[in-house]
């Protein structure tokens, strides 16, 4: 739980909250809490799905997921996987530059709707898909890059994953957060834009959170899954 919120502190960074709202299966929120309290069910379908997340929906801001695709050295001939797509912007911004096949796994429906719609917009349709699926459940062999914005513990939670299931030579990229014991080839900083969002994560419950127009540093990691996984790493 503690590492849980630290994570969260981490997600947005130096960010400093300027308001806490309720998401629907919160009762109580402390404004500018670290210890913020919750308790109770979620009521409807949607909320139910929102606390089923593993990680809070926080899109990549443009220019760094320009960062993320370039880091990655993608090109026409990969299939990208976005492990938790949100609305999309990562696979569809790598079919529009760089032709490639890209599939987003995302479990929630709204974002899986924003996905289809923005890539109707850019043109992809052809290229691009978008599962509604939990991404621990998610055959992910076929990628040959795989794209994560996720939480520390997570990415931890998916290691096992990644080694079981991808090809020798894929190479991964996670936005802020690194995969513990395994060392990333490469760090890259990219400084965003200001950007105000809102963003639910899951706890015992579910928060929508506010963040300030601020700008911040984003941190990448780059892996190449090697041939043979040291054991200390499966
Ligand atoms: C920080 S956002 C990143 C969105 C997008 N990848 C980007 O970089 O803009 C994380 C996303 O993961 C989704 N997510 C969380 N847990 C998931 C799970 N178990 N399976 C699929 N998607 C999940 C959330 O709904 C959210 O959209």
């Amino acid at each position: 739980m503690i590492q849980l919120r630290h994570a969260i502190w981490l997600l947005v960074a130096s960010v400093s909250l300027i308001e806490v709202g309720i998401a629907g299966c919160t009762q109580k929120v402390e404004k500018n809490a670290k210890a913020t309290k919750t308790s109770g069910q979620p009521q409807t379908e949607e909320q139910k799905i929102k606390c089923q997340l593993d990680a809070p929906y926080l899109p990549t801001p443009e220019n760094v997921v320009e960062e993320i695709l370039k880091l990655a050295n993608v090109n026409k001939g990969d299939i990208l996987y976005d492990l938790g797509s949100g609305d999309g912007r990562v696979v569809i911004a790598a079919a529009q530059k760089f032709g490639t096949q890209g599939v987003g796994v995302e479990l929630d429906p709204q974002r899986i709707q924003e996905a289809n719609e923005n890539a109707q917009k850019a043109g992809v349709t052809n290229r691009v898909r978008f599962l509604q699926q939990n991404l621990f459940q998610t055959d992910i062999s076929k990628a040959t890059v795989v794209t994560l914005y996720l939480l520390p513990e997570v990415n931890l939670k998916l290691r096992p994953k990644l080694f079981r299931q991808l090809k020798p030579g894929t190479r991964i990229v996670s936005h802020e957060f690194d995969m513990g014991g395994w060392k990333p080839q490469r760090v890259v900083k990219v400084l965003g834009p200001k950007q105000g969002e809102n963003f639910l994560y899951r706890d015992e419950s579910c928060y929508t959170i506010l963040l300030p127009d601020e700008q911040r540093e984003h941190t990448l990691y780059f892996w190449v899954v090697p041939k043979n996984i040291p054991n200390s790493l499966r």
